[in-house]
C-alpha cells in the first residue's frame, strides 16, 4: 500500500534527554534517537528468564532438547548498528535498518531487533561448538494481539571445524557421525515434506568454498536438530489442548521451505500444520561463511536457527494476546509452573472493548513511502524478524526516510499514549480527495484492558491524547 509522506513524521521530539542511561551505562543521543521511555522500561524484566514464566518455560523445553549446546541468556539488548546488522551482511539500504522499523539509542547503537546480533560474537568466542541464545529483542511494529514492540527469541548454531575432524577423514563424516546420534521419530509420530534440493544455484545457492557433500550433511544435521525440537514442542502443545490426551494422534506435519536471509545460505523455513494451517516456525541455515572468517575462525562451517519464543508459547498453552506474557496478574501469572506438565492457558474474563476510530488528511507533499499493511504478514519472518531480501518494501533508502509518513509512527504514538490498554490498531479506510489529490487515512483504535474494564473517560481522554499527537508529531489534520 502506497501513502503520500508527511513532512517531520520521526524527528527527535522537542526537550528530548541529551544521554540516554541503561543500567549503568550512558549513551549520548543525537537525530537517529528514537526509543521512547516505555520501551526502556521493558529492558529490565527479563521474562525468559521469570521463574515459572511462560517464556521462561518455553525456552527450558527447547534447551532441553539441545543438551550439549551452551546457552547464553544474558546477553544486554544494547548493541552497535555493526553487530545488528553490518557483521550480517545486511545492505546499507535494508528496510530494517530505518528508523521507523528499528529503535536507535543513538545513529551507531541500538536496542538488538533479533538475537542474530550476537552471532559473530559468539562465534568468536569459540567456547562450544553448539550454542543457544536466548534473549528480548526491539521492533516498531503494528499493533495487534500478535505483535508488541518487544518479544523475545532464541537463536541456535552448531559449527564444526575443518582442522580438526577427529578420528574422520573427512568433514561430511564427522557430520554424519554427529546427524546418526540425533533422536529418530518414526512416521507414525512426526511426517515430514521437504520437496527441494538442498540448494539450488538460483534460489539458494551453495556457498563458494563448500562442498555439495559438506552442505547435504550440515542441512541434514540441521533438518534433523529441528525437527526432533518441534516434535517435543508439539506433543506437548498437543497434550495440553487435546481432551483425551492419550488417545492415537495424527502424527505431526512439517514441512521445510526455502527461504532467504542476509546471513545464510542456503536457507529454509519450517513450517507446522497446526490447527489447519501451515505455520511458520523458525527461520534457519547455513551460516555466511564471511561471518565466520571476520570473527576469526575462518576453518569452521555450520548452521543457525532463530525462533520466536512468544509465537511457540502462545499455542503451547493457547495465549490469545501477546500483551498477557508482561502481565503481572496473578490471574496470568498463577498458571504456569514449570514443574508441572503443561496446560492450556484458562483466560480470565474478556473486559469490554472500545473501538474508537481517527481519520486524517496527510499533507500534500512530494515522495512516495511504502506504509505496511497491518493485516499482512508477508514482511515478518517465523522469527518475528526483519530479513526478508533487501528493500523491496520501499523506495526511498533508510537513511532518508525520517520526514516521511509511516504507519509503524502512528502504532508507536498509541504506545507511548496507552501502554497495554491498546490491543489493536489497524487502518481501515484509505481515500484519495478526486480534485485535491489529497488522501485521507482512518485508523480503527481498539482499547480494551486484559485486567478490568475502562470507563469511558478513561478511554475518551486516551483516544483525544492519541489524535492529538496524531496532529502534533506527524503533521497530519484530523478530519
Ligand atoms: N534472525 C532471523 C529473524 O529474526 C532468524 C534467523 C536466525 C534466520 C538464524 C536464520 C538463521 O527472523
Amino acid at each position: 500500500m502506497r501513502i503520500q509522506p508527511v513532512v517531520a513524521a520521526a524527528c527527535r521530539q522537542r526537550g528530548a534527554p541529551n544521554e540516554i542511561t541503561i543500567e549503568n551505562k550512558t549513551y549520548a543521543t543525537d537525530s537517529w534517537t528514537n526509543t521512547p521511555p516505555s520501551i526502556l522500561a521493558a529492558i529490565p524484566r527479563r521474562l525468559h528468564l521469570q521463574p515459572n514464566h511462560p517464556l521462561s518455560i518455553t525456552r527450558q523445553l527447547i534447551e532441553s532438547r539441545f543438551p550439549t549446546y551452551e546457552t547464553h541468556n544474558n546477553l544486554f539488548p544494547v548493541v552497535s548498528v555493526a553487530q545488528n546488522f553490518d557483521s550480517l551482511g545486511f545492505p546499507l539500504d535494508h528496510v530494517g535498518r530505518s528508523k521507523t522499523d528499528t529503535y536507535y539509542i543513538n545513529s551507531s547503537t541500538v536496542l538488538r531487533t533479533h538475537t542474530s546480533a550476537h552471532q559473530a560474537d559468539t562465534f568468536r568466542a569459540d567456547t562450544s561448538p553448539g550454542y543457544l541464545i536466548s534473549a528480548d529483542v526491539y521492533r516498531r511494529d503494528a499493533i495487534d494481539r500478535s505483535h508488541y514492540p518487544v518479544f523475545h527469541q532464541m537463536e541456535g548454531a552448531r559449527t564444526w571445524d575443518r582442522n580438526n575432524l577427529a578420528q574422520f577423514s573427512s568433514l561430511e563424516d564427522a557430520i554424519w557421525a554427529d546427524v546418526h546420534a540425533i533422536p529418530k521419530h518414526s512416521t507414525d509420530v512426526i511426517q515430514v515434506s521437504d520437496p527441494n534440493p538442498t540448494y539450488d544455484a538460483d534460489r539458494n545457492p551453495l556457498q563458494p568454498g563448500h562442498s555439495a557433500a559438506e552442505i547435504e550433511a550440515v542441512a541434514a544435521h540441521l533438518k534433523r536438530s529441528l525437527e526432533d525440537m518441534v516434535v517435543t514442542i508439539f506433543t506437548s502443545a498437543r497434550s495440553a489442548t487435546s481432551a483425551s490426551p492419550d488417545q492415537q494422534q495424527e502424527p505431526l506435519k512439517v514441512r521445510w521451505v526455502e527461504a532467504y536471509f542476509p546471513f545464510t545460505s542456503p536457507s529454509w523455513e519450517l513450517e507446522v500444520f497446526w490447527q489447519n494451517d501451515w505455520l511458520e516456525v523458525l527461520g534457519c541455515g547455513v551460516v555466511q561463511h564471511s561471518i565466520l572468517s571476520s570473527a576469526g575462525v575462518p576453518s569452521k562451517l555450520g548452521w543457525a536457527f532463530g525462533l520466536g519464543l512468544e509465537r511457540i508459547a502462545m499455542l503451547l498453552y493457547g495465549i490469545p494476546d501477546i500483551r498477557l506474557f508482561w502481565s503481572t496478574d496473578p490471574r496470568f501469572l498463577s498458571q504456569f509452573n514449570e514443574n508441572e506438565q503443561i496446560r492450556r492457558f484458562t483466560p480470565f474474563s474478556k473486559y469490554p472493548a472500545c473501538i474508537k476510530d481517527v481519520s486524517f488528511w496527510l499533507p500534500k507533499e512530494t515522495k512516495e513511502v511504502d506504509v505496511k499493511d497491518p493485516r499482512s504478514d508477508s514482511d515478518v519472518t517465523p522469527a518475528g524478524g526483519l530479513t526478508s531480501p533487501s528493500t523491496p518494501a520501499s523506495s526511498v533508502s533508510a537513511t532518508t526516510t525520517s520526514n516521511a509518513f509511516h504507519e509503524n509512527d502512528v502504532m508507536e504514538i498509541a504506545r507511548e499514549v496507552c501502554g497495554d490498554l491498546i490491543e489493536d490498531v489497524r487502518l481501515v479506510d484509505e481515500f484519495t480527495h478526486p480534485k485535491t489529490g489529497k488522501r485521507s487515512l482512518c485508523y480503527r483504535a481498539n482499547y480494551r484492558s486484559l485486567e478490568r474494564t475502562l470507563t469511558n473517560e478513561e478511554t475518551n481522554e486516551l483516544h483525544e491524547r492519541f489524535t492529538g499527537l496524531l496532529v502534533e508529531r506527524l503533521g497530519v489534520e484530523l478530519r
